[in-house]
């Protein structure tokens, strides 16, 4: 089991997440959680374990059952283990009017796995989640920062090809800009 002791952010990162901390009043440092969870996240695997959680309420002096509290909200934290591609499909009006409901299932057959499931090789995870905003370029989804939008199913095969043979974590911190927000 992961000791809270062994988890420790990059100096780079660590740079990073004193530089969001600063942003903040003396005495609300908390607010800094949501960005310093997502650079925990794109750190640690993908994913927020307990003593990811406990590493992050360390740094901001605050108590582990807080930055729970914020994770477990959010759908972009993960709390077990996810892909390298996490594909969130969107499934709301504009995307499901417009075949979003095939692209789930055609990507259920491609990578023999079930919404909410990872392949065996790590490589996919498939969600399916609410409007994503993107409404006019429908049907999309997100993996990692991007969007890929006006979706049919020869694009998504394309898709799964760009990713396998880039075979990298994608986070949704990967552009520079995100890191900063
Ligand atoms: S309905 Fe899919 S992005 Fe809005």
């Amino acid at each position: 089991m992961t000791n809270i002791n062994t988890i420790k952010f990059s100096d780079e990162s660590f740079a990073l997440v004193q530089k969001i901390i600063k942003r903040y009043p003396e005495g609300k440092q908390k607010s800094a959680v949501i960005p310093i969870l997502h650079i925990a996240q794109a750190e640690f695997d993908g994913w927020l374990s307990a003593p990811v959680m406990e590493y992050v309420a360390s740094i901001l002096n605050i108590q582990p059952v807080e930055v729970y509290e914020v994770a477990s909200f959010y759908s972009m934290f993960n709390l077990k283990p996810v892909g390298k591609c996490v594909i969130d499909i969107c499934r709301t009006s504009s995307c499901w009017l417009l075949g979003s409901e095939d692209i789930v299932k055609h990507l259920e057959k491609k990578l023999n796995i079930k919404v909410g499931e990872t392949t065996k090789d790590g490589m996919f995870t498939l969600r399916t989640v609410e409007c994503l905003g993107s409404c006019g370029t429908a049907p999309m989804l997100q993996c990692g920062p991007d969007y890929y939008e006006n979706l049919n199913l020869n694009k998504v095969d394309g898709l799964l090809e760009k990713f396998k043979t880039e075979n990298k974590r994608r986070s949704y911190t990967d552009n520079a800009e995100a890191r900063t927000v």
